[in-house]
């Protein structure tokens, strides 16, 4: 049972036809029901059949096998054929809640609404992306939250061409469910996207969050320049998908110009860290999966992983101070 909100698609992707989602390798089938979201098992408690591959009729799901038909509270409503008093059948259903323009799920039993970091106020510009790693949550959302690798992975387009670094201080903090790398005393980056989106940048926060969102937040003088919002889940054991949003501060007509240009170039640096990770995936099968150093710059791994284990992290209870250079 897990009481958070995950995110497995946006809503544009349920349409009138139902979908199959796939979540920690349990196959869930999402249907509009009126103006609500219905999410059950893909799997007829009749026969065994997807109820995907079937139908959605008046808010409920028709199973494309012999007909029943489930509510979105997993109930058995109807069996084609059969005259006298319903049996009481029923398909194990999840709790489904469509927000901000993607669809969440949960197998518990979830408090208020899914987290949605900087979404709630009018004066931003938002853009959604989805994706689909092969990868593991832990390692997706340490890519994302890792600045080690921009230089490599994404040189030239996040980071210069040059190889010069600069010192900076990261302070790492946490709490339960979460863990907070803030770097500071970065100069103006290089990149084609920094030098597209930001002056001078005032900080930088990478944060992990339970059940799996690695979010980025960059800050300027003026204040919060841009978040990235992804919320990543374990689909089958070797795919990652994730929902992801784009916010910045509507401040200026210009912001609308950026925006339109730095999707196109954030998906480039999603597609260098998909094929990275697919790679240290594959290689980690080849060689039957040996263990892997965490390094001295590897500031979260740790705490993402206690986390993702249902566990406190440890800079809860002992915050870090870092100097590198980046
Ligand atoms: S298998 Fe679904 S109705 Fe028979
Ligand atoms: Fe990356």
């Amino acid at each position: 049972m897990d009481n958070h909100w995950t995110a497995v698609t946006l809503s544009s992707n349920l349409k009138r036809q139902p979908l199959k989602v796939v979540l920690n390798g349990a196959p869930i089938v999402l249907f509009r029901s009126g103006d609500t979201v219905g999410a059950v098992a893909d799997r007829c408690p009749h026969r065994l059949a997807e109820l995907s591959k079937g139908r959605v009729i008046e808010g409920t799901i028709e199973c494309p096998y012999h007909g029943w038909r489930f509510n979105k509270t997993g109930q058995c409503t109807a069996i084609p054929g059969h005259l006298s008093a319903l049996p009481r059948y029923r398909v194990q259903s999840y709790k489904a809640l469509e927000h901000q323009g993607a669809i969440f799920v949960s197998s518990g039993a979830p408090v208020g609404l899914p987290y949605a970091h900087g979404l709630q106020s009018q004066d931003v510009i938002v853009r959604r992306v989805q994706s689909t790693t092969q990868s593991t949550v832990i390692d997706a959302a340490e890519n994302i939250l890792d600045a080690t690798h921009t230089h490599f992975t994404h040189k030239g387009l996040l980071r210069g061409l040059s190889a010069k670094r600069h010192k900076i201080k990261v302070e790492v903090t946490g709490s339960e469910g979460r863990v907070e790398a803030t770097y500071t005393g970065e100069p103006r980056q290089e990149g084609v996207v920094s030098k597209l989106l930001e002056g001078a940048r005032s900080k930088t926060v990478g944060r992990f969050l339970a059940p799996g969102i690695a979010e980025l937040e960059y800050w300027g003088p003026k204040g919060l320049v841009l978040i990235t919002s992804f919320h990543l889940h374990q689909s089958t054991n070797s795919i990652v998908k994730g929902v992801g949003w784009l916010v910045g501060p509507k401040r200026d007509v210009p912001t609308w110009i950026k925006a339109a240009f730095f999707k196109p170039l954030f998906r480039i640096a999603l597609a260098q860290d998909r094929r990275i990770l697919k790679s240290t995936q594959q290689n980690a099968l080849a060689h039957g999966a040996p263990d892997i150093i965490r390094g001295p710059l590897d500031f979260l791994r740790g705490d993402i992983e206690a986390i993702m284990d249902g566990k406190r992290p440890p800079a809860a209870d002992h915050p870090r101070t870092y100097e590198v250079a980046l």
